[in-house]
């Protein structure tokens, strides 16, 4: 099926509420039954039919469809955020005694849910340096149940040979789930890839308007089943009727936004790739990245999002930098219309800053929606300042 006809009609059955071109917000919590026999037997079918919206809304279920179809995966699950979607995929595959793989320098908050919570439940974690195959090999344990992905991840944009990763996984029987936020399934797909389920942050590119925030993981029907009769209904993490809608309308100019967002990119890297102010740009795209070829191989394009290390040492020309930008909010996040920033001196003196890992001159940058022009005229401007 044709991306168009996923974002404008899958899932969409206007028949049913009076032709309206866009599908109403299922703003209820319950839905009625004319007898006891009836309500049996919806009772039976809560996870496929409303019932409850904890199980299945209407709104919720034609997102459901349209998420599976673009991740390539039988069915999906949506979640009320991108971090309940990755606790719900990680939890669904170990138990006591269990150990995991994951990549280094993963999503703050999934790194604390297996480093730090999951340890609680006598599940053990062990972080690799993922650009190299054979550091997977290396770490596997007998009693190793899980691999987890995130490619690329989002401060410095290193890349896992995903197909690889799951050839070995599948031999030794390990459950593989990848964050795929970060390219869309527009740009990369990890389904086909071979990947077990995949994660989203739905709050970035999917909605992409920065007024949601919500999760989303992509699997097999089987998965998927196992995990709402589970996961999903006892943890309760769903999204409300109204976010879905939300995403609903956001979903439509997906195409657009995420292509929009890295033609941009592309230009505003060039323009700060060659700047003197600028030590380092970190963007798989760029044909210096240490892993160029395999982001060419397993991405089709590469997303908005990259960071750059500042020729300075002083925390303070950081500062200045970020604070003299004009077009760009400092802000966490990224995938909505507004180009932002977000230094790493921003978690200086924080509990989340550890030294070891990102330097304090390091600036994660988001392209927006805005004329790349603009951006990278604002840009020169603040570079001027150091
Ligand atoms: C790569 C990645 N995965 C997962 C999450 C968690 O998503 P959410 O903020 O929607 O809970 C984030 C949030 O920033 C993220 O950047």
């Amino acid at each position: 099926m044709d991306i168009s006809e996923i974002l404008n009609h899958l899932g969409e059955d206007r028949e049913k509420y009076f032709k309206a071109v866009t599908p109403p917000v299922m703003q209820s919590s319950i839905f009625c039954f004319n007898s006891v026999a009836e309500m049996r037997e919806g009772l039976k079918k809560e996870f496929v039919t409303p019932f409850y919206t904890r199980g299945h809304n209407p709104t919720v279920a034609i997102l459901r469809q349209k998420l599976a179809a673009l991740e390539g995966s039988e069915d999906a699950l949506i979640f009320a955020s991108g971090s309940a979607a990755v606790a719900a995929a990680i939890m669904s595959s170990v138990k006591s005694g269990d150990h995991v793989i994951c990549i280094e320098k993963p999503y703050s908050w999934t790194n604390k849910l297996l480093n730090n919570y999951l340890v609680n439940y006598n599940v053990k974690t062990t972080m690799i340096d993922g650009t190299k195959l054979e550091n997977f090999e290396k770490a596997i344990q007998s009693n190793t149940k899980l691999i987890y992905l995130e490619s690329p991840n989002s401060h410095t944009f290193e890349l896992q040979d995903i197909a690889g990763v799951c050839k070995l996984a599948k031999s030794k029987n390990i459950t593989t789930i990848c964050d795929n936020s970060y390219s869309t399934p527009l740009f990369q797909q990890p389904i086909a890839l071979g990947v077990d389920m995949v994660v989203h942050s739905a709050s970035k590119y999917l909605n992409g308007h920065s007024d949601v925030v919500a999760g989303v993981l992509c699997a097999s029907k089987e998965r998927i089943n196992k995990i709402f009769a589970s996961e999903f209904m006892t943890i309760g993490g769903i999204i409300s009727p109204h976010d879905a809608w939300l995403m609903l309308r956001g979903l439509r100019t997906l195409h657009l936004r995420v292509n929009r967002s890295a033609e941009s990119t592309e230009k505003v890297v060039e323009f700060l790739e060659n700047h003197p102010k600028v030590e380092k740009v970190f963007w798989p795209f760029l044909k210096h990245h240490p892993q160029y070829e395999l982001a060419k191989k397993q991405m089709c394009k590469c997303g908005g999002m990259f960071s750059v290390l500042l020729e300075t040492e002083k925390i303070e020309e950081v500062e200045q930098f970020c604070d003299s930008l004009k077009r760009f909010l400092l802000a966490c996040s990224w995938g909505g219309h507004e180009s932002l920033v977000f230094p790493i001196a921003a978690l200086y003196d924080s509990q989340n800053y550890d030294n070891s890992e990102l330097p304090l001159n390091l600036v994660r940058i988001y392209i927006g929606l805005e004329d790349p022009e603009v951006l990278i005229e604002d840009l020169s401007n603040a570079l001027a300042t150091i």
